[in-house]
């Protein structure tokens, strides 16, 4: 077989935000292809990086007091420590902003400007006179012009659902400051993106694309096609264009070259040869997997930037759909919006790979984590079916054998079906339909555990311990188990190398699902994976939650905190805004412990009366824990935001929010009772 060359990424997440599960999601199924191609020796390497540039990132640091470079290193390591825990097996992890993505990226953009392909002209754009910076669309609110929905972010209002220019918003807004933009006009640079139309068509149709997005493609490429703005004014976090000061590479110039740039930084260390993989016509292959919301910036600019400057184009862009959990859009306040380390912090990674791959095709559908249903599939499969094969054979090994398995098998016919199953299984895996690939290992373990049952070595052993048909029923138990863990490593590689230690093997190597084990001394089995418990997945859930109620809190305080301008995170507000907000004070009449939160007291707080006389009271749960035992805060008084919408939590409704000082842990503080402070009291 020839040794193939092959190069994959996936997106390169972004610097300001942490892994969540949907990250995972990407990088699992690339990950599985990766390991599948290493596996069956090709030589496939997989490089990402930070994604580090653009204002979000700026204005993240900032509001954390630090500048980006400390931003950029710190979130750097936290994203390789969550990958590297999910077991996703980079061969390198870079930064776009790094020496090698400048380089490459002043070099392209030389190309393109060289070969006309980039064109100035002015524009127009709302601008922060406060902050003096240009305000990208969702840096804007204010209410829509059609509906006068109020708090409507840039360019489409959630409420009535027309698009408009931010321009148009009836009393915009700046976003990070509350100031009023003004119209400022500055100098673009624009990528002649119609130019290359007719490559384009030729690109799409050549086989590159999934269906559904050659469809999407040829709709956007028999349309207009626009120019790309890729110039950004200062301030921004990014890369300077050559001779242009004050002006920047919009970050999604760089960000696809932050690909090359990873694989350049690997080629310094190593012997794989950049242009070997870059230039046209070289016999090496290039994947990226993406999400399909970042389809234009892979099918369109990027093949076309590329060709520009004298690089070949992908060999293929695979895309995928979004992951939702429990049927919906990953919520933060219904604690769906999973971050990877909350995750780990309770469960083991293999579960959610496996379960992926389970559900995994190479369309661009979405793709749901029902959280019962995950529990259910991996016990039921992994648990129930795969690792059940090697316990009910491997004692009888061990006793009445000396841990050797037998000469002489006895159901070759189901060995050799297992086998056989290769290809099919290879061909599934290779085109991403990892749901079919699994759905064959598993009716194979079905028909292991099947032959098991029907022959029952327990039966067997209780006459004869040492009886040679024991010895081989139980030794093709084993060896179906380590055919179907062969195929299983690309997604469960933790797993297969703990089944490899128990089989006393080397790594296994796909190919070796093509020879048995005869004659061989295995060791002793131990359990290589525990079943989900419905607690700890509960117990994921509620961290999820208690995890938003805290940065909630902690940008409450950070706003109230803000006094400097350097600081200022809150926009300012006018009084009409404050006179809103219903501040009153509230006396604690209950605290309790709630189950399963780290952080979170239960509060039962009383507002007095209302005009007629009945009491009011309010049930609000507030992340005071590490600074109260329950009982020493009945009793006290504390000021209550009592007109925010109440918050459907795991827990229960939250009616309320209470105002706390200090910077948190041990020294939250509420208000001491005072003289004259009562319950229901409006402050004014
Ligand atoms: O959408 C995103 O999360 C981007 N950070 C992906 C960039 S992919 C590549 F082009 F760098
Ligand atoms: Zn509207």
């Amino acid at each position: 077989m020839k040794q193939r060359k092959i190069l994959v990424t996936q997106a390169l997440p972004y610097a300001n935000g942490g892994i969540h599960l949907g990250h995972m999601m990407e990088a699992i199924q690339t990950d599985i292809w990766v390991r599948l191609q290493k596996m069956r020796g090709h030589d496939c390497v997989f490089v990402c990086a930070d994604d580090a540039h653009g204002t979000a990132i700026m204005l993240s640091a900032k509001k954390q007091g630090i500048t980006p470079e400390q931003l950029i290193d710190a979130v750097n390591k936290q994203h390789q420590r969550d990958y590297a825990d999910f077991l996703i097996n980079f061969d390198n992890f870079h930064s776009t902003h790094s020496e090698e993505n400048r380089q490459l990226s002043e070099s392209i953009y030389k190309a393109l400007d060289a070969n006309g392909h980039i064109n100035r002209r002015r524009i127009k754009q709302l601008f922060d006179p406060e902050k003096n910076l240009f305000l990208a669309d969702r840096y804007i609110t204010g209410s829509c012009p059609k509906c006068k929905a109020e708090g409507q972010y840039g360019d489409n209002c959630e409420a009535c659902g027309s698009t408009y220019s931010p321009a148009e918003l009836i009393n915009p807004r700046s976003s990070i400051s509350g100031a009023t933009p003004i119209e400022k006009e500055s100098e673009h640079f624009f990528f002649a993106l119609p130019v290359f139309r007719d490559m384009l068509k030729d690109w799409t149709r050549s086989g590159t694309l999934q269906d559904a997005v050659a469809n999407k493609l040829s709709e956007w490429l028999d349309d207009e096609l626009q120019e790309w703005d890729i110039s950004r004014d200062a301030p921004y976090f990014g890369f300077e264009i050559p001779g242009e000061e004050g002006k920047y590479f919009y970050v999604w110039l760089d960000a696809p070259i932050g690909y090359m740039a990873s694989f350049k930084n690997l080629c310094d260390r190593s012997d794989y040869n950049f242009d070997e993989y870059w230039n046209p016509g070289q016999d090496t292959e290039l994947y990226h997997f993406i999400g399909k919301d970042i389809i234009n910036f892979h099918t369109l600019f990027w093949p076309a930037m590329l060709t520009s400057a004298g690089y070949r184009t992908p060999t293929a862009v695979f895309a995928h759909g979004f992951l939702t959990v429990d049927g919906t859009k990953m919520s933060k306040s219904r604690g769906t919006f999973i971050n990877a380390r909350t995750y780990l912090d309770h469960l083991n990674p293999e579960y959610l790979r496996y379960f992926l791959a389970a559900k995994l095709s190479n369309g661009i559908d979405d793709l749901d984590l029902n959280l019962e249903d995950f529990a259910q599939r991996v016990n039921s499969d992994l648990v129930g079916k795969v690792v059940n094969i090697a316990s009910r054979c491997a004692g009888f090994i061990d006793k009445g054998f000396e841990g050797f398995l037998a000469e002489e098998l006895d159901n070759t016919r189901l060995l050799t079906e297992i086998q056989s199953a290769k290809d099919e299984i290879t061909k599934h895996f290779e085109q991403r339909e990892y749901s079919k690939a699994i759905r064959m290992i598993m009716a194979l373990a079905d028909k292991a555990n099947q032959y098991i049952n029907d022959k029952q070595p327990w039966v067997i052993a209780k006459t004869d311990t040492q009886s040679a048909e024991l010895q081989a029923i139980c030794s093709s138990g084993i060896n179906a188990f380590r055919l179907l863990i062969c195929y299983l490593k690309p997604v469960l590689p933790a797993m297969a190398e703990q089944a490899e230690q128990f089989l006393a093997i080397e790594p296994l190597r796909w190919d070796d699902s093509d020879n048995l084990l005869r004659a061989h001394k295995i060791n002793k089995f131990k359990p290589l994976m525990t079943r989900v418990e419905s607690d700890k997945v509960q117990a994921m859930v509620n961290a999820t939650q208690e995890e938003y109620l805290e940065q909630q809190q902690a940008s409450a305080a950070l706003k109230s905190k803000a006094t400097d301008d350097s600081r200022c995170v809150a926009p300012e507000i006018d009084f009409e805004d404050f006179a809103k907000v219903d501040l009153r004070v509230a006396k604690i009449i209950s605290a309790e412990q709630v189950e399963g939160a780290e952080k979170l007291l239960k509060l039962g707080l009383s507002l007095g009366e209302d005009e007629l006389g009945n009491a009011l009271t309010r049930t609000v749960f507030s992340g005071i824990k590490s600074a109260y035992q329950p009982e020493d805060l009945v009793g006290m008084l504390t000021v209550v935001v009592a007109n925010l919408k109440p918050r459907k939590m795991k827990f229960g409704l939250s009616e309320g929010m209470i105002l706390a000082a200090g910077p948190g842990g041990k020294d939250i503080w509420l208000l001491e009772p005072h003289r004259g402070a009562e319950a229901g009291m409006r402050i004014t």
